[in-house]
């Protein structure tokens, strides 16, 4: 459980967050929507402690992130994961050293136990099966395309397998058809990770195909929050603007992709 109060963030004279308070539940997928500039990416930072705000809590299973520092930071958000807008590798390691990074660096977060070589090819030989990428071990990231990139991205994450994974906007200059592996893949490591999630779009189409809950962000707070059906009800302009843009229901897709 996410427990957002009284947040405030301001950059200069931008204020970006101003007073948001938010809940996020063990175990859902609560998608973030806002037009870009908006301070999704600030707000993501701030649950995942690279950001302080300069008011207010973040509380993470009732331990109070904003308050820590350093190595006590450090182990409090080690069961969380993040998927950076850029997915950003690092290109000068190939598919197989990218993805093991975390896990050689940190060992099991849970344990503490240090993984051996065998044990660490086997943990990314799975989590790359696990994003479809099986055998690209040795490729390096310009080899790859950006939808490979991404899912190359997602599988060092899961492979330490977080409790908390939170996505900026996964599916953001991917075309119709890689957006649809990543939104699949969303659904697929929630389900795999039994995690929490959270995902920072402005696509709602993917919001629909991930979301157990919606949210609009708007002047540094949460200004609705609610199930998908009751969410494309709201009287707001943004809202009414985004469901024109989706042909198809994508929850249908979703039932059809999973049942047939
Ligand atoms: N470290 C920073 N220093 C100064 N301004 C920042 C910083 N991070 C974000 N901003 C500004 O805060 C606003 C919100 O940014 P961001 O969270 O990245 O928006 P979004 O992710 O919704 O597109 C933007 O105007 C951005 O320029
Ligand atoms: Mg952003």
């Amino acid at each position: 459980m996410i427990k957002i109060r009284d947040l405030w963030k301001r950059f200069g004279s931008l204020q970006v967050l101003a007073g948001m308070n938010l809940d996020i539940l063990e175990g859902e997928t609560l998608v973030i929507l806002g037009p870009s500039g908006i301070g999704k990416s600030v707000l993501l930072k701030h649950i995942i402690g690279l950001l302080k705000p300069d008011n207010g809590t973040v509380d993470v299973n009732d331990i109070r992130i904003t308050d820590l520092r350093g190595p006590d930071l450090f182990k409090a958000v080690q069961n969380m994961g993040m998927l950076f807008q850029g997915a950003a590798l690092f290109d000068s390691m190939n598919v197989e050293e990218n993805v093991a990074f975390y896990l050689k660096q940190h060992g099991d977060p849970e344990t503490g136990h240090r993984y051996s070589r065998s044990e660490i090819a086997d943990l990314v030989a799975h989590a790359l099966e696990m994003v479809g990428l099986q055998g690209t071990q040795k490729k390096m990231p310009s080899e790859l395309s950006g939808g490979m990139r991404k899912r190359a991205g997602l599988a060092r994450l899961i492979v330490y397998r977080p409790k908390i994974v939170l996505y900026d906007e996964p599916t953001t200059g991917l075309d119709p058809i890689m957006a649809m592996q990543i939104n699949e893949l969303i659904v697929k490591t929630k389900e795999n990770l039994k995690a929490t999630s959270v995902v920072v779009t402005h696509d709602i189409f993917s919001a629909l195909y991930v979301g157990d809950r919606l949210a609009l962000m708007k002047e540094g707070k949460i200004a609705h929050i609610t199930d998908p059906d009751s969410f494309l009800k709201i009287d707001d302009p943004l809202i009414k603007f985004l469901s024109t843009t989706i042909s198809q229901d994508p929850r249908k897709l979703k039932e059809k992709n999973h049942h047939g």
